[in-house]
């Protein structure tokens, strides 16, 4: 049995009194939170607030985005190890903004992966299709690519210590979800793909629905089989949208 994960991506929003205020109402929520893990990613120059705002309760944290590269001559990027040291345990890799917006490639997303775990955080990857992509029929050819591109650096096996998140691109920030039915037939099509190259990780790999989730469909959405919870963007701006969201 997969264990369900609730995770907020804040993405470029907060300030340091508004964190304060969500990151405790989350807190004082939790005991409402029954065999849900649920964790925040906070954009990178909180992360250390939160990590102490975090301390004693079990609420995990995460960043946005982390560098491919170890250490060195690379402004502006954040490596996996200086996230480890300020206290999170996840990171998101390859969230279709940083691929649409910043020109990220599936090979960096790969790399990414890779560094992320080599410091023991657990890379949550985002992969999802355009919508153009879905009316042409291309929905499985570009997750399946975009799979490829860390299987093919990492190994299959290296997915049983990551999380996947599936992000239609057309359902973020749009109001407009996928259905359980056509979330669930995606995320069948990636547990089935990983398990034709090892049925033991394909079993155990977490596998998120993205895409304007809220306390109204979220039920519906996580009640369906090979969805194991979800990555949150608007909804997990307030604790009272984000808790309705984890107690689905
Ligand atoms: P929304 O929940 O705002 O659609 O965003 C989803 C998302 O991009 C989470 O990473």
């Amino acid at each position: 049995m997969r264990q369900t994960l609730v995770a907020g991506n804040w993405k470029l929003n907060g300030s340091k009194e508004s964190i304060q205020t969500l990151v405790k109402g989350i807190a004082d929520g939790m005991s409402d939170v029954d065999g849900t893990a649920v964790a925040v990613c906070p954009p990178y120059v909180y992360i250390s607030m939160v990590a102490d705002l975090l301390d004693g309760t079990e609420i995990g944290l995460g960043a946005q985005d982390v560098a491919d590269q170890e250490t060195g001559a690379y402004t502006g990027e954040v490596s996996a190890a200086m996230l480890k040291e300020v206290g999170c345990q996840y990171t998101l890799v390859g969230h279709s903004e940083r691929r649409s917006i910043y020109g990220e490639q599936d090979a960096d997303t790969a790399a990414k992966f890779a560094a992320a775990q080599k410091e023991g955080l657990t890379p949550i990857l985002c992969i999802g299709e355009l919508l153009e992509e879905r009316e042409s029929g291309d929905t499985e050819n570009v997750v399946a690519r975009q799979l490829d591109a860390v299987i093919e650096l990492s190994g299959v096996e290296a997915l049983a210590d990551s999380v996947i998140a599936y992000e239609p691109v057309w359902a973020i920030g749009t109001g407009k979800t996928a259905s359980p039915q056509q979330a669930q037939d995606v995320h069948a099509f990636i547990r089935s793909k990983i398990a034709g190259l090892n049925a033991d990780v394909a079993a155990k790999v977490q596998i998120l629905y993205g895409g304007s989730v809220n306390g109204g469909n979220a039920a519906e959405l996580f009640a369906m089989e090979d969805i194991d919870g979800g990555l949150i963007g608007g909804a997990s701006l307030t604790s009272e949208a984000f808790l309705a969201i984890c107690t689905a």
